[in-house]
């Protein structure tokens, strides 16, 4: 009925690499052509559904894989879903992937570099996490496990390439269709 083929694209990166940036212009994109899109994103995820979890590794895992169930929903219901979140660990990820079916589950690996991402600092957490104030930051005193194959590799995300980086994404989703 929807006319349109259910799947997550999933935005991983460090913080500030430009993830919500990217999925809203994708979204933007997919809306004009009709589609029916949902978003999740990590800086509103976190101050409702799972505003009761940390930082730290057990607690991420944990907000991936509540995320990854109401995903799961949303495609279910037919839409296309949109999932801005650092998502550190390959394994939780992985996880993630498992709860969709084949061609489901779009990993977009928004590859800034950290020392990008430190430069430009948007909400002044790296400033933060370099002198102590907030600890087991992603990148400064906790890792980031780079995607080993993603379907979808954008490297430097900037201001200035941002609809250029979204239509690879919808040039991946147009040919695997
Ligand atoms: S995840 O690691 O569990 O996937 P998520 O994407 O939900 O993280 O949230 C990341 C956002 O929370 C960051 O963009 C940043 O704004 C904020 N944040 C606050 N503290 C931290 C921290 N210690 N590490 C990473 N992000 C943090």
């Amino acid at each position: 009925m929807n006319k349109q083929k259910p799947c997550v694209i999933w935005f991983t990166g460090y913080s500030g690499a430009g993830k919500s940036s990217l999925a809203l212009e994708v979204e933007k994109l997919l809306i004009q052509q009709g589609q029916q899109t949902s978003s999740l994103d990590g800086d509103i995820v976190r101050n409702g559904l799972c505003q009761d979890l940390s930082f730290s590794k057990q607690d991420r895992e944990e907000n991936i894989r509540r995320i990854g169930y109401v995903a799961h929903q949303m495609v279910d219901a037919g839409l296309i879903v949109l999932c801005a979140f650092i998502s550190p660990f390959r394994d939780g990820r992985d996880k993630v992937r498992a709860l969709f079916k084949e061609g489901e589950f779009i990993e977009v690996f928004v590859d800034t570099p950290l020392d990008i991402c430190e430069q430009r600092d948007v909400k002044g957490l790296y400033k933060k996490a370099r002198s102590g104030k907030i600890t087991e930051f992603t990148g400064i005193d906790s890792p980031y496990e780079k995607p080993l194959a993603p379907e979808v590799h954008i490297k430097n995300v900037s201001g200035h390439d941002i609809e250029e980086s979204a239509q690879l994404v919808m040039n991946y989703l147009s040919n695997k269709t």
